[in-house]
């Protein structure tokens, strides 16, 4: 029985949160850490989805009911089922879809944008249907847009390309990095709140706007000097503007006490640099230092009730295992 499997990495913002939507740069880090998609036959004769993270299963005899009993949770995989379906005639019925991620789901690490390009690229794959990965970067942008309105593009395109991407103003730049980038991607236990943390920076702006927009202005900085930096792979120099970044994040009121604390523990305990990825207010912490050091914080932390994994930059984007 035909079996494939696919996976594609997830991301991080490295620099620019925020400031990005006010036409400043950021950067974008594929991450190491995984989401899969299993595609194969069963006896069954029907169409069964599986999340495994969710533990939810849903099973119909063809795409028709699968389409009108499917739960929210589902829908970017049945646009993806069926954009491809109109292109190529498909035929789904006796196929199971599985699929699994490492990333911590919600908290602004991409997960959904992964799982839609490892789907795209399997199906691809499954039936040979020789798209490339510009038109499977597409076609999983089109899956985003279910989840998210109109997205950036930013998150399926580095989990297709992987690698590291500047971006700015819609345009996105490939970073060439030749060292390791070891990092521990922390949860904080609370959800990120994008809208929320949005809106904050937004009144902060209509208030006080000479403040807030220095705080934009440094970040937009910051990001452009982590560029060079990145290119010359100084780890030391990255460490301190990403320490740099959080500052500003902070005085832009999206971090919190529990991001903080967080990041001044990874700080005080050896990181190079520490911040809050993505829209704050919760989600992820990101820390750079020597794995060996990145490796005690996680295991302090998790004694601390913090999960943790540690990642460094995926290279290869979206691929078959
Ligand atoms: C959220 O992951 C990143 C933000 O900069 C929002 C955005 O760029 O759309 C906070």
């Amino acid at each position: 029985m035909k079996k494939i499997i696919s996976s594609a990495p997830g991301k991080a913002i490295l620099f620019g949160e925020h400031a990005v939507v006010y036409g400043y740069p950021a950067i974008a880090i594929a991450l190491s850490i995984r989401s899969k998609c299993i595609i194969e036959e069963n006896t069954e004769r029907n169409i069964q989805i599986f999340l495994e993270n969710y533990n939810q299963r849903i099973k119909a005899p063809d795409f028709y009911r699968l389409e009108k009993k499917i739960p929210s949770k589902f829908n970017q995989l049945v646009t993806g089922l069926k954009l491809l379906q109109q292109k190529y005639d498909l035929n789904y019925s006796s196929l199971s879809f599985c699929f699994n991620t490492q990333l911590f789901p919600s908290s602004g690490l991409g997960s959904s944008a992964s799982i839609a390009v490892a789907f795209i690229y399997g199906l691809n794959e499954y039936f040979g249907l020789g798209l490339s990965k510009d038109e499977i970067n597409n076609l999983a942008y089109e899956m985003e847009r279910i989840i998210h309105g109109t997205p950036s593009g930013i998150d399926n395109t580095i989990c297709t390309f992987g690698n590291l991407i500047y971006y700015k103003g819609g345009e996105f730049q490939f970073i060439e990095v030749d060292t390791e980038l070891p990092l521990l991607i922390i949860y904080s236990n609370i959800e990120h709140d994008t809208k929320e943390a949005i809106n904050r920076i937004r009144r902060f702006k209509n208030t006080e706007p000479e403040r807030a927009n220095s705080y934009l202005k440094s970040i937009g900085k910051i990001t452009n000097k982590a560029k060079n930096h990145l290119q010359q792979g100084n780890l030391d120099e990255i460490g301190d503007l990403m320490n740099k970044n959080q500052a500003n994040l902070s005085s832009l009121h999206v971090s919190n006490q529990t991001i903080s604390e967080i990041t001044n523990f990874c700080l005080e305990n050896g990181a190079k640099g520490s911040k809050l990825t993505g829209a704050g207010l919760g989600g992820c912490v990101i820390s750079l230092g020597d794995l060996k050091i990145l490796k005690n914080i996680s295991q302090q932390l998790e004694a601390n009730g913090f999960k943790s994994f540690l990642a460094n930059i995926d290279k290869q984007g979206v691929r078959i295992e």
